[in-house]
């Protein structure tokens, strides 16, 4: 921040933030790291109060910090009155859920109920950016529903822009990625406004990418189904090395020297999670089917994502003989690490599938404890014999008869594979779902390694 502010390159505006989740939180302490005068926005009293107090209601690296020291200075306040935070702001950023419907289909309820609140307050040439993912056309759509507002509430009609500003930041990692964005996208048309949203994101030394609304938020929804795409394919390469004694590691080594290809974000294992993925796939496959293009590669991506826990809990049953009575620590409970996001994580589709077939759950996870008891609370899954969170991984697989690591938490990478093969029962199993561990060092310690794609 010092150093920005020495060179000059701060930017100074009035920004609003509706939304204070992920993104909206992570973007309310980035804007005001930068100089600008944030103010979050929820109807969330509890969430909005812990706020105040600097206490983020989720766990992500770095975000506290930011948050308290952006406050302190005065860069950033939150409140729950759209009276006191729109009338003064230059940018309202929308960063509220989409979740989808049954069909698929984007949820675009809680946008529109943000868009019923601001409109009657907002200022002349306000801009309303639209961060959440949401599909192409949206834009028109909100504007248009401001249009009809202003007049039934016989409004002078004001000024104002829609664009779309899509997010690309990853749980876990997204005050980096928001601090350091391979690019900045603008889907705008308005010279001007395009020339304050640049100005607005300067200082973050990213290329900007200009282009309509549409294609913006078509690229948004691109980028989380080509990664997702990805991730199924290699996983779909990995059944096939299991098939033929080939190790999906060192396939991934020789593809990835392709610089077309590369060597990240290929981890082969229990298929996406998340937030994101699951369900901006599900809407372009939605979308899809609605527009008649029914061969769209991403409606079997889709199914394929939905079945691949149970298929490998299946497959993996067959290796171990059985889940019946046999004590099985779970290692690893938040849809990925340095998170305790329990939205479409693995672990809440493998542990309910282990207790219905009979077997006596331990479950650990470094920093999900709390989410995962509330998730597994109100999926009616009830701590007891059967299943239980425990605080250690020597206490989730003391006399364990099989170990799944099912996500890879730098804990969980490094294991103490000696002090743990001393813990287990006699003739274990050790089932690496993330491709983290060499079958021969695990084997070394006489337990019986399965993995995926090797
Ligand atoms: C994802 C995108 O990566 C972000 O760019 C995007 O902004 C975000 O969605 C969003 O739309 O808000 P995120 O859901 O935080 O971010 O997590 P990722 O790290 O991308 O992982 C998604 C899922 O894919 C996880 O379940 C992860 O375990 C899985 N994955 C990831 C793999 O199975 N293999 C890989 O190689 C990478």
């Amino acid at each position: 921040m010092t150093n920005l502010i020495f060179l000059g390159i701060v930017s100074d505006m009035h920004i609003t933030i509706i939304g204070t989740g992920f993104v909206g939180v992570v973007s309310a302490a980035v804007f005001a790291k930068l100089g600008n005068t944030v103010t979050g926005l929820d109807i969330d009293e509890n969430r909005i109060k812990a706020l105040q107090k600097g206490k983020v209601p989720f766990y992500e690296p770095d975000l506290e910090k930011l948050l308290v020291t952006t406050q302190k200075k005065g860069n950033l306040s939150f409140t729950t009155s759209y009276e006191e935070a729109i009338p003064r702001a230059d940018i309202i950023m929308i960063a509220v859920g989409t979740p989808s419907k049954k069909s698929g289909e984007a949820d675009l309820r809680y946008l529109m109920s943000s868009i019923d609140s601001i409109t009657p307050l907002f200022k002349e040439k306000v801009i309303i950016a639209i961060k959440s993912t949401v599909p192409p056309g949206t834009c028109d759509v909100v504007e248009g529903h401001i249009h009809s507002i202003l007049k039934d509430k016989k409004i002078k009609l004001k000024k104002f822009s829609v664009v779309s500003l899509p997010e690309f930041l990853k749980e876990g990692t997204a005050v980096h990625d928001t601090l350091h964005p391979d690019r900045i996208l603008i889907g705008a048309s308005d010279p001007k406004v395009i020339a304050t949203l640049k100005k607005l994101h300067a200082p973050l030394k990213a290329p900007a990418i200009v282009m309509s609304p549409k294609s913006a938020q078509m690229s948004k929804y691109t980028a989380n189904a080509y990664l997702a795409t990805r991730i199924s394919f290699i996983n779909q390469i990995a059944d096939l090395c299991e098939k033929n004694g080939a190790n999906i590691t060192e396939v991934i080594k020789a593809i990835g020297a392709d610089t077309r290809i590369g060597e990240h974000y290929w981890y082969p294992g229990l298929g996406y999670g998340g937030s994101c993925f699951p369900k901006d796939v599900k809407e372009l496959a939605s979308y899809a089917k609605e527009v008649g293009l029914r061969d769209n590669l991403l409606i079997p991506i889709d199914k394929l994502n939905d079945e691949r826990i149970s298929k490998l809990m299946t497959r993996f049953e067959e290796r171990v003989g059985g889940w019946k009575k046999k004590k099985v620590a779970v290692l690893g409970l938040a849809f990925k690490p340095n998170t305790d996001d329990m939205r479409e994580a693995a672990s809440t589709k493998i542990v309910p599938r282990l207790i219905e077939e009979g077997a006596i759950v331990r479950a650990y996870d470094p920093m999900a404890t709390e989410s995962a008891r509330t998730w597994f609370e109100s999926a009616g899954i009830k701590e007891g014999d059967a299943f239980q969170i425990v605080s250690t991984v020597n206490r989730a697989v003391q006399d364990a008869d099989i170990v799944c690591v099912v996500v890879e938490w730098d804990e969980l990478r490094h294991l103490d594979l000696k002090k743990i093969s001393k813990l287990l029962s006699k003739k274990a199993f050790f089932i690496d779902m993330r491709s983290q561990y060499a079958r021969d060092k695990v084997e070394s310690f006489g337990v019986s390694y399965i993995g995926i794609g090797v």
